[in-house]
């Protein structure tokens, strides 16, 4: 059945609700820093020309951003964050009599769109946290229009890698679009991550999606990018609306693709970060699954507090985390990477509900 996506109740809301001063917000695998100072000049300069629409094919940024990536601007497609893209891309090629393949746990919405366009699915369920490719190769059949795999994967933080994606690409029906979804590529630091834009050459039915909600600090503006065939592009400017991305969002955007060197910075942050709280937990006696991306799955059973009231004795101690029960992680936790002071918040609230050894 579909149901409406339900965000948490707002930080106002939680701080009211359990009577405290500041929630660490570690629940949305959002950025814990703003925009870039940048972004910010560049936003606050465009606010006097909002009397006009927006660039209806994000002109500008198309042209930067298919430089920057050396692709034709129209192998780019733009959305109201990448979430709008998954669910034109949904409206554009499924219906009744179609099949659509994903992982299980992953991204909630890869469901939503099958359901929305009464298309079947298959949810196939993650090895060792990790997409199950094989099984995911053989759930495809004639009629599946879509195929999707989330890397690194949301919420287990992990990747397949390039070879094999290399693979899976190789072994896929061309009438089955595969999409990456790559909404926190910017985030991985392995050493053979390989950039999968120039794969877009090889295989007409790749897509990639990507976002400027995560390392960018946007999520609050809304855009997400594409790259696809021209024929896919074609396919999601039919069922768009014209002006699908706001002028600031489009702004914010741009301007944000000039630094890199900030990227560099946050994603360095993020993989220290990653590296000592997993040495934190482990110290905790945690179990923890290695993650590509801003987020960490923890597992809270065994606590001295049921693990079912986790989150909530961690929202007591004023840090909001995303509890597993609600995606697909039962007896877990995933905790975003925020800026040190706030993992260590995170950290301490955990540490609280451990139980320690009865002194002799
Ligand atoms: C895997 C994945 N894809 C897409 C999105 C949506 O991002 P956007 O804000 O660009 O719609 C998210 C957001 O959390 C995500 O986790």
């Amino acid at each position: 059945m579909l149901v409406p996506y339900k965000a948490g109740p707002p930080l106002s809301e939680i701080r009211r609700r359990y009577d405290i001063d500041r929630v660490v917000e570690l629940g949305a695998n959002e950025c814990a820093e703003g925009p870039f100072p940048e972004v910010v000049a560049a936003l606050t300069a465009s606010l006097v020309g909002l009397n006009r629409y927006p660039s209806g094919d994000s002109e500008e940024l198309r042209a930067f951003l298919a430089d920057r990536l050396g692709v034709e601007p129209g192998a780019l497609m733009f959305g109201n964050g990448s979430c709008d893209l998954l669910m034109l891309l949904g409206e554009a090629v499924l219906g009744p009599g179609t099949h659509v393949v994903y992982a299980d746990p992953s991204f909630v919405v890869y469901k939503s769109i099958a359901l929305a366009r009464q298309a079947e699915f298959d949810a196939v369920p993650l090895r060792e946290h990790r997409h199950d490719l094989e099984a995911m190769k053989r759930a495809v059949r004639e009629d599946t229009r879509l195929l999707i795999v989330c890397e690194p994967n949301n919420p287990s933080g992990t990747c397949v890698g390039p070879a094999a994606l290399r693979d899976l690409m190789e072994s896929i029906p061309s009438e089955t679009l595969v999409v990456f979804d790559e909404a926190y590529t910017e985030y991985v630091t392995r050493s053979d991550l390989e950039d999968t834009v120039p794969w877009l050459q090889d295989y007409e039915n790749l897509v990639i999606l990507r976002t400027f909600s995560k390392i960018y600090g946007l999520a609050g503006l809304r855009i997400g990018y594409g790259l696809a065939h021209a024929d896919v592009v074609d396919a999601i400017d039919k069922v768009r609306q014209p002006y699908n991305v706001s002028t600031l969002a489009q702004v914010a955007a741009l301007e944000a693709l000039r630094h890199p060197q900030r990227v560099a910075e946050r994603r360095d942050h993020v993989a220290g970060e990653r590296v000592r709280i997993g040495e934190m937990l482990t110290a905790l006696g945690r179990p923890w699954v290695p993650s590509k991306a801003n987020f960490m799955l923890v597992g809270i059973e065994g606590l001295l507090t049921a693990a079912a009231e986790v989150p909530t004795a961690l929202l007591e101690r004023g840090v909001l985390v995303r509890s597993g029960w609600g995606i697909g992680y039962p007896g877990w936790v995933r905790a975003t990477v925020g800026t040190k002071e706030e993992n260590d918040l995170f950290l301490g609230a955990l540490g609280d509900l451990v139980g320690e050894e009865e002194p002799i």
